[in-house]
């Protein structure tokens, strides 16, 4: 049975906007995107919102639902009683280009700060044998849709913008982690963790994983292994010997 819903939806562009309140119509089976697009197509034809697949794939339609970052295509209207006013407002730790739309560029800056795969130079491209079980532990990691709502969620950076530039933020932990577990890869991926990408800033809030919609356990599984490894590498003997010869 359909009704009719109340929302609060943040309108502006330019650095200011405030909070609109709609009623609008919603029928059975229709998740929040469907709710925003009938109001693009009945009352607010200008109301910006970046989507694409409508189906929890492309990681497009990142927004914040009652405070909360959610896939607008994957949020369905019956999580939410009748009478309940749904608040959605843009990521907040982008700026907002207009409305519902914010500029992620900074996590595509920092994805080019990550070196790519680098296999040892006299393998060549099939001659690699994996064993399985490395081939799944990396297998986790990239089911990552590029939402970019762990990065949102991240107190590091959410209410820090001082902090970006020397942060990478989870999603690029996990990529960080998945190079330096794969059997193939030669390049240095630490120290650069700790000392360029900012792995240290990090304190294991677990926001990131609460929030993944993959569920991928970027904590537990990526990060925390990642700060060991670069803690057995600090205080492993031959290393310490070695820089300890090399600065002579
Ligand atoms: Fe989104 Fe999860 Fe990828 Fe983060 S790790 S960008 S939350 S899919
Ligand atoms: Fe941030 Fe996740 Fe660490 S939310 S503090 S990167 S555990
Ligand atoms: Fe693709 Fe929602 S529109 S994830």
């Amino acid at each position: 049975m359909g009704y009719k819903a109340k929302f609060r939806i943040w309108r502006g562009e330019g650095g200011e906007g405030r909070l609109e309140d709609f009623t609008v119509e919603v029928n059975e089976g229709e998740v929040v995107l469907d709710v925003i697009h009938r109001l693009q197509a009945t009352q607010t034809p200008d109301l910006a919102v970046r989507w694409n697949c409508k189906a929890g794939k492309c990681g497009s339609c990142s927004m914040e639902i009652n405070g909360r970052p959610r896939l607008g295509c994957m949020t369905r209207m019956s999580t939410f009683e009748e009478s309940e006013t749904i608040t959605v407002t843009p990521l907040r730790t982008f700026p907002v280009i207009k409305d519902l739309v914010t500029d992620v560029s900074f996590n595509y800056q920092k994805a080019r700060e990550v070196p790519s795969f680098t296999p040892p130079a006299d393998v060549k491209p099939g001659e690699y044998r994996m064993q399985q079980v490395d081939v799944e532990r990396s297998q986790e990691f990239r089911k990552c849709i590029e939402c970019f709502m762990c990065q949102n969620v991240c107190h590091v950076i959410r209410d820090h913008e001082e902090n970006k530039p020397n942060f990478s933020g989870p999603r690029y932990f996990i990529r960080i982690a998945e190079l330096d577990m794969h059997p193939y890869d030669v390049a240095e991926r630490k120290e650069p963790a700790q000392e360029e990408h900012g792995l240290g800033y990090c304190n294991i809030t677990k926001c990131c994983t609460e929030v993944c919609p993959e569920h991928i356990k970027i904590t537990d599984n990526a990060i925390i292994p990642m700060k060991e490894r670069v803690v057995d590498r600090k205080y492993d003997p031959l290393v310490w010997l070695g820089s300890k010869i090399f600065k002579r």
